[in-house]
């Protein structure tokens, strides 16, 4: 995810902005760029790469400005180069911003914008945020900026400097965290505490629907035209803390941002009202010629891919294979015109997904990827790309890039079930609807960790888990086994629940929990005796199921509730439990959760 620092004060703000940015180099990022404003008019610069190519770029200038601004992106719209870095700048120089975030009806406003006249040096949806800005800058900056907030849809923080006048800053936030580090005749703003808390440990954390001025020595905010407080704290973390904003390891981070990751997956890809969903990247036409998808990937990604087959099969009546890639590279799958090739990866660097398809994707009718990282190895290599927006995974074990994996996949089982002709706008907009609701009910979730901590502690010590469930919940019982092996050590199966009397029953005992994902969908009879069938043998049952199922109590030792939805949409709420189950046992076994053993992040070797 994109770093924010801005700076005001009496010091020179390039060397305070370059700290800042070095300080969000965790986070992860593709290009650099400061601008600042010096006698009245906007100095800027950029570089692709590491922020020490953007320390060379500015060297051997004087940059004597007082106000600035800077930025590390991590690409999302356009690809990781000069041009598309960050700040942006309007047609006539005198405005500059930064941005995390997505602005949803970015291409309208575009269009709107290049009717008049309006030049853009960028693919980003960032810059036309400056350009809309310029449109209404006769009423003054502060007004400006207002007006321009109203007309755009989406997650953003965003910071901006006006040349006219040059003793403030300008900051919102809708959706992505903004925090304003309170000094002593200088004020920062800035997308984490890292950056500036060597300078000053008093912060203010912007909420959704704040605008800021920052001066040199006042704040002020407005939350949707009135006038607020916010709290200002006295910030007590390390510096190690501060990079993981105060929590313990990345991978709760991480899991925690995934209400967010979901978010700006999906966001900016439908109209709700039209029932409709797009891709940018995605030749409509091509799908429609589109007879078999082979979806290949590896770990967490097969398991998202595997959910993906139910919806894809039930949306679009499609035939679906999901392959392990490093099987699939050494086998003779068919694949001719009329397939689709779907890969799925966090990094778009594993080298089993890549060879297999290099050989694959000259057979096939046509291939898109769905990745995290923008301008990987699969990004490139395939005809379409299907970004997941889930920002930098630096916790070893896949969270929230699993999360955004999902969201990116049920949009599009909803939108190739529409191409194909199988579902009507109504069905479509309901499941926009149900996916609309996710990310609160993640949120929810994760307010109710405490309780799955508790129960990491009752269930630390076992030695052996099997997870079981069926139809689209079964990739979740595999996803939930492979992170409670990865990070905490103990050996864990899934299985499809209706697999179980063909043997993992034998396994049956007092000492190896049996967790099932048993929501009360169309299958919930079913694995209902299956767990009968364990208690029958005095097996331990720890039960995943929603919370209006009240006759689970008398069949599981321990139920782990999640929110009530439409049944095809539980595994996005079965994921988070799972991790934090899997994390909490982990942590109380006192295992490094963020680097297990012999486990990299990237698979590049075979
Ligand atoms: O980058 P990719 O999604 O292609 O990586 C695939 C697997 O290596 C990855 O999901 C791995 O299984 C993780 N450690 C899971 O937590």
């Amino acid at each position: 995810m994109c770093g924010i620092i801005g700076y005001i004060g009496e010091e020179k703000a390039a060397p305070r902005i370059i700290y800042g940015l070095k300080k969000l180099e965790y986070r992860g990022y593709d290009s650099a760029g400061i601008a600042l404003i010096d006698s009245g008019k906007i100095e800027r610069f950029r570089a692709k790469g590491r922020i020490s190519n953007l320390e060379e770029k500015i060297k051997r200038e004087p940059l004597k400005g007082v106000i600035g601004i800077g930025h590390t992106r991590w690409a999302t719209h356009g690809k990781p180069n000069e041009e598309n870095a960050h700040p942006h700048l309007d047609c006539t120089g005198r405005i500059t911003i930064i941005h995390n975030g997505i602005i949803e009806n970015y291409f309208e406003i575009k269009e709107e914008l290049k009717r008049k006249k309006h030049k853009f040096t960028s693919e980003t949806d960032t810059e036309i945020f400056a350009h809309l800005i310029e449109e209404y800058l006769s009423e003054g900056f502060e007004k400006a900026v207002e007006t321009a907030l109203k007309r755009i849809r989406g997650m953003y923080a965003m910071v901006i400097l006006c040349a006219d006048e040059p003793d403030r800053i300008i900051a919102a936030r809708q959706g992505s965290p903004l925090v304003i580090g309170i000094g002593r005749g200088e004020n920062y703003i800035a997308s984490d505490v890292p950056s500036f808390l060597k300078f000053t440990n008093r912060a203010m954390f912007l909420e959704d629907g704040d605008m800021a001025v920052i001066t040199r020595d006042k704040v002020t905010v407005k939350n949707r035209g009135k006038k607020v407080s916010r709290q200002v704290r006295n910030i007590k973390w390390s510096a190690d803390q501060a990079e993981k904003s105060g929590y313990a390891h990345f991978m709760m981070k991480e899991i925690s941002e995934q209400a967010q990751a979901f978010e700006d997956t999906i966001l900016g890809r439908f109209n709700e009202s039209r029932g409709e969903i797009k891709f940018e990247h995605v030749d409509a036409k091509e799908l429609k010629k589109i007879k078999k998808i082979k979806i290949v990937a590896c770990g967490t990604s097969y398991h998202a891919a595997y959910a993906a087959k139910y919806l894809i099969e039930k949306y679009a009546a499609v035939s679906v294979e999901v392959d392990v890639a490093s099987e699939l590279r050494y086998s003779n799958p068919v694949v001719d015109k009329e397939t689709l090739l779907l890969a799925v990866s966090q990094s778009g660097e594993t080298i089993d997904t890549i060879e297999a398809f290099k050989s694959l994707k000259q057979k096939a009718g046509y291939s898109i990827a769905i990745v995290n990282v923008v301008g990987s190895t699969l990004s490139r290599m395939l005809h379409g790309v299907i970004y997941t927006h889930a920002g930098p995974e630096i916790g070893v074990a896949a969270t929230k890039s699993f999360m955004s994996q999902l969201a990116a996949l049920y949009l599009f089982a909803l939108y190739i079930g529409r191409i194909k002709g199988k579902l009507d706008a109504k069905f479509v907009r309901r499941g926009i609807q149900n996916l609309r609701k996710i990310p609160g009910l993640i949120r929810i979730q994760m307010k109710e960790k405490r309780s799955i901590e508790r129960l990491a502690g009752k269930y630390s010590k076992k030695r052996d888990f099997l997870y079981y469930g069926r139809n689209i919940s079964y990739p979740m019982a595999l996803e939930g086994a492979l992170k409670l092996k990865e990070i905490s050590y103990i050996h864990a199966e899934g299985y499809a629940a209706g697999e179980m009397k063909h043997g993992p029953i034998a396994l049956v005992d007092d000492r190896v929990p049996n967790v099932f994902i048993a929501p009360k969908n169309a299958l919930y009879e079913k694995i209902v005796s299956n767990i009968q069938e364990i208690k029958a043998r005095s097996g331990t049952i720890i039960a995943i199921t929603n919370r209006s199922n009240k006759e689970m109590k008398k069949f599981a030792d321990d139920i782990i509730y999640i929110p009530d939805i439409d049944e095809d949409y539980y595994p996005l709420l079965e994921a988070v439990p799972l991790q934090l189950l899997a994390y909490y046992i982990g942590v109380k076994k006192g295992i490094d959760v963020d680097k297990p053993r012999n486990l990299a992040k990237s698979v590049t070797v075979e």
